[in-house]
């Protein structure tokens, strides 16, 4: 699966190994799409598939993959399970709630089917990597057609054909550091703003997490396979490119180019064209001062942060494998405001890992108190089996976590309205998204959502808007003439 390429970069030439899946097995999966297509096209039907994607924006990028490969395929595309040939369920493992809903709905599909004999369902997605929870899903629901890792997803077309023309199931799952497969077809969702994936997997091991066990080791895209799908994306209208990875933060580094997330930020950001360029998700162990002086001095990056902090205990960042205490962290966040005072913090927050304690909890609100994050998302500890975490005495029950979760909410709750308030009167810059009932949707520069009045013929601009109003969640905001 391996294969040599040699990549030209700012002039010099140099080979390297990549993990890249060789042209000719991807020109393979086209040709039996192609098939499926004819195949199709035989029985004089355009079938239709529906795609359930849980999880993450990673699963989101995926499941635009999927998509593409899908419509290759022949396939069109429906939005819910009825009247659908063919279900895929992009499952999420991150914690226990996500998994048992899949299981749950999946098991509903059995009825779904029975009304439509034909209908053929797959699940993948991260779930999927874990093999108790892929051997559990094959043998308790006969009715699930094929499975398959994040791995195997590039072979979908593979996986389909013997499904749909051999009659048989298919079951890829067989564990790899992973790989990467450039130019799959993509269709894209939103014609307004595009995920592109900049690397995958993860090698940080934080001890509460499944990712790095179900989407391998850390694996880098080449800097000119970005530049060329963001220039591709810039060229067809796009107005907001999100760079995805589990940790942006390490980009490059398994490459040995010499080009960290920093350097490869400031190219895309140099791009012609009108756009928002956004990233996420970082680690406060690699993010580096450099980053934030790139973001400083680019104006298409979007001055917004996703920096989860995820405890304010040194104790518990220890026992998370975090590799940063609170004092390293506070000092990234200072730096970042100190360069950029209109920077807007977000972050993730686990509460209730195994042996916190009430004070170690309170160190968590009063590093909440101190940053006074705009938005933070918070969990309560979801012991995911086979993670190191999963094997530590947790002696606090249920009841208490979700004490310190509600006390959690309500502190931070305080924090975004305040945050929001201040916004009212002044008047910013944003990307008008959508339409969500009677208003326009928008998204500042720091990602707040904005609600505000106006034609559908303003979604895809820039524009500007005075705040007028504030809740927890959103601004309302009155367009400038
Ligand atoms: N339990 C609870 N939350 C978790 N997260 C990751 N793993 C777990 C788990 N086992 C949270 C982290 C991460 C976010 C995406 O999900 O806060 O940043
Ligand atoms: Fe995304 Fe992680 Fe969930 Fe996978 S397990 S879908 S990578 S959040």
């Amino acid at each position: 699966m391996w294969s040599s390429i040699i990549l030209s970069l700012e002039g010099t030439d140099l080979e390297r190994k990549t993990p890249l899946i060789p042209q000719e097995d991807l020109r393979r999966q086209a040709e039996i799409s192609d098939y499926i297509k004819g195949w199709w096209q035989s029985q004089g039907r355009t079938p239709v598939a529906w795609v359930d994607t849980y999880g993450c924006q990673q699963n989101e990028a995926d499941s635009e993959q999927i998509r593409g490969m899908l419509e290759r395929c022949g396939y069109g595309f429906t939005d819910g399970p009825d009247e659908a040939d063919l279900i895929v369920i992009n499952t999420c493992a991150i914690r226990d709630h996500a998994v048992q809903r899949v299981f749950g709905n999946v098991g509903a599909l059995v009825h779904t089917k029975r009304r439509h004999p034909g209908q053929k369902i797959f699940v993948c997605g991260c779930m999927m990597g874990n093999p108790e929870i892929s051997g559990r899903m094959k043998n308790s629901y006969p009715h699930v057609d094929g499975i398959f890792s994040p791995h195997h997803l590039w072979q979908l077309p593979e996986h389909l054909y013997r499904v749909l023309i051999r009659h048989r199931k298919a079951f890829a799952v067989a564990d790899s550091d992973g790989a990467i497969a450039e130019g799959l077809p993509v269709v894209r969702t939103n014609k307004i703003k595009a995920w592109v994936s900049i690397m995958y997997g993860c090698n940080n091991f934080c001890s509460y997490c499944i990712v790095p066990y179900v989407r391998g080791r850390e694996r880098s895209r080449l800097p000119e396979d970005i530049l060329d799908e963001c220039r591709g994306l810039i060229a067809a209208g796009y107005r907001e490119i999100t760079l995805l990875g589990q940790n942006v933060n390490s980009y490059g580094k398994d490459l040995g180019l010499g080009v960290d997330f920093a350097d490869l930020l400031a190219k895309i950001a140099e791009l012609d064209g009108d756009f928002v360029l956004r990233f996420m998700t970082s680690h406060p162990r690699d993010a580096s001062h450099k980053l934030f002086d790139v973001m400083a001095s680019h104006e298409k990056i979007a001055k917004q942060f996703h920096l989860p902090f995820q405890s304010g205990s040194d104790r518990v960042l220890k026992a998370m494998n975090r590799h940063y205490n609170r004092a390293q962290y506070l000092e990234l966040i200072e730096y970042g405001r100190k360069r950029m005072p209109e920077l807007v913090f977000t972050s993730d927050v686990i509460v209730g890992f195994p042996g916190e304690t009430e004070a170690e909890f309170e160190e968590t609100v009063s590093l909440i108190e101190q940053v006074r994050y705009d938005a933070l998302f918070t969990f309560i500890y979801s012991p995911r089996p086979g993670t190191p975490a999963a094997k530590l005495p947790d002696p606090t029950p249920k009841e208490e976590k979700n004490r310190r979760f509600d006390r959690l909410l309500a502190v931070q709750n305080a924090i975004s309205e305040e945050r929001h308030r201040a916004y009212v009167g002044k008047t910013l810059r944003v990307l008008v998204d959508g339409r969500d009932g009677e208003l326009l949707t928008a998204r500042t520069d720091g990602g707040r959502l904005v609600r505000l009045e106006g034609p559908d013929g303003l979604i895809g601009r820039f524009v500007n808007v005075t705040i007028t109003g504030a809740t927890t969640w959103s601004l309302v905001g009155r367009k400038e003439e």
